[in-house]
């Protein structure tokens, strides 16, 4: 038995699981591939496994018995941004390297950077066949070859549509190359539920329907019961469920479609805070916004100047707690928080520390105003209505241009584009207007811990002081 074939079968009998054996077999056994599935349960690492089987080249004998030859050949795989196609390049190169294919580049300094085509992480194989991940916008792959996967599609900010069509095209050199869209449930109506289910004409082209295109390729929904098909959860999965409650559940974890709520705040609007340079005078006033976590809900922290009704964002980060099978107490966590918090107030000397109050939530706040006085701290319960008037403010910060986000405050931006909107009661949402905003929880990256949304929440409180004029 070859090396290569016995580090498959560790892999295939060891460490893989059900669901990803499914994804790859479906990848090395189909040309077009459209992969729904659960967060958090091995999606991109499978994809990390056929990018390798790919560029290798691969006898593959399928699920349903045909025997598959697939030559070695370059993957492009078209990633959200240059730290998902850096994470891609680490994790692929961490499965290739245990086939010992004598990776002879990696990725840090054969990096390419390209100011037009973005960014581009890549692997090469001492073959010379390579794995490259890019970072972005579609037109990235344009004029490349080889197989195309397209990760998280759903989320990526740019059009679904572009990234489909680069994705065909680039895979159409050879009857051997696969283009594989993978992702988890969206939104109905938007383009990945409508290929999913949608019925009738493409928007842009009405001489094609969803269902004529959806049959050209395996349509594959890995929900979590694909994993448990016994529908016993392990502990930690049964913990998930419980926090996030049936409906983020169903969604995260099960594949529904989210309806009736919308984006609350387009990409445009996003993409925006990038550009518009610094909006407050220096002497407006700082703000340390807090939303303090408990167990998996990590703290939200963000850092602002704030007044006369702009908003510059200084930093902004989700701080990971202890989730309550690990060690450190509460009491711990807090410690931890203060001395992380003492630290920016020495370096940005705040105004303001506000802080979310709740029963729940009540002992970093009560710790801070012990440690800087009620002057400085502001307890404030996240009420209903308060959120709404925050949320007023942001929006008309955001579609008035004074909002500014630094680059590297992407969680942040991640965090704006989960805000939702619940649209009964509006009829059209051609209009932004500030409807009743609700921040959906998720599961967040790291998959032992559950988001609410929380610097959002925590930049959400920060628009309590920009009614101070400063001049
Ligand atoms: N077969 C496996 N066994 C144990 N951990 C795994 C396995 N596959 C993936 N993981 C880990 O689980 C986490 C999520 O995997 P990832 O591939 O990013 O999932 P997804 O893309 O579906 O969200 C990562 O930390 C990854 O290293
Ligand atoms: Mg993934």
């Amino acid at each position: 038995m070859s090396n290569r074939q016995r580090v498959h079968d560790y892999w295939w009998n060891h460490k893989l699981r059900q669901n990803q054996k499914m994804l790859i077999d479906a990848v090395l056994s189909h040309r077009w591939v459209a992969v729904l599935g659960a967060r958090q349960r091995g999606k991109t690492t499978s994809v990390g496994y056929a990018a390798g089987a790919l560029a290798q080249g691969a006898e593959w004998t399928a699920q349903d018995g045909r025997r598959i030859h697939l030559p070695p050949d370059d993957v492009q795989l078209a990633s959200q941004t240059l730290k998902h196609a850096k994470d891609f390049v680490s994790r692929s190169s961490r499965i290739l390297s245990t086939f010992n294919v004598g990776l002879s580049a990696n990725t840090a300094d054969q990096n390419v950077f390209d100011v037009r085509l973005g960014s581009t992480e890549r692997i090469m194989l001492s073959t010379g066949r390579k794995v490259q991940a890019h970072a972005g916008n579609p037109e990235t792959i344009q004029g490349l070859s080889g197989h195309v996967f397209a990760d998280e599609i759903a989320s990526n900010k740019h059009d679904s549509e572009a990234i489909f069509q680069q994705g065909v095209s680039v895979a159409s050199g050879a009857p051997h190359r696969r283009f594989v869209m993978v992702g988890n449930s969206s939104y109905k109506g938007d383009w990945w539920w409508n290929f999913w289910h949608g019925s009738g004409p493409i928007p842009g082209d009405e001489r094609q329907t969803w269902e004529q295109r959806r049959s050209k390729f395996l349509m594959l929904k890995l929900d979590i019961w694909s994993e448990f098909p016994d529908r016993i959860l392990p502990p930690d999965l049964r913990e998930i469920r419980e926090i996030l409650g049936p409906k983020a559940w169903a969604r995260w974890y099960e594949c529904a479609f989210a309806d009736s709520h919308g984006r609350a705040i387009p990409d445009e609007l996003i993409i925006r805070t990038g550009m518009v340079g610094t909006v407050t005078p220096p002497n407006a006033p700082i703000v340390i916004s807090i939303d303090p976590g408990l167990n998996r809900n990590p703290t939200g922290v963000v850092v602002a100047r704030v007044g006369s009704w702009g908003l510059d964002v200084l930093r902004a980060e989700y701080w990971y707690g202890p989730t309550a099978n690990d060690s450190p107490t509460a009491e711990g966590w807090v410690r931890a928080q203060m001395a992380q918090i003492d630290g920016y107030v020495n370096q940005y000397s705040p105004d303001h520390i506000v802080v979310d109050y709740s029963n729940l939530a009540a002992r970093l706040g009560d710790a801070l105003e012990e440690v800087y006085g009620d002057m400085m701290v502001a307890k404030t319960p996240t009420t209903r209505d308060r959120t709404q008037r925050r949320w007023g403010a942001l929006l008309s910060m955001l579609t008035d241009g004074r909002l500014s986000i630094p680059e590297e405050c992407q969680d942040l931006r991640d965090d704006l584009g989960r805000f939702e909107i619940d649209e009964s009661g509006s009829a059209s949402r051609k209009i932004l207007e500030a409807g009743t905003l609700i921040l959906p929880e998720s599961p967040a990256p790291n998959g032992s811990h559950v988001l609410h949304c929380d610097i959002g929440a925590a930049l959400l409180q920060c628009s309590d002081y920009v009614w101070s004029d400063v001049g």
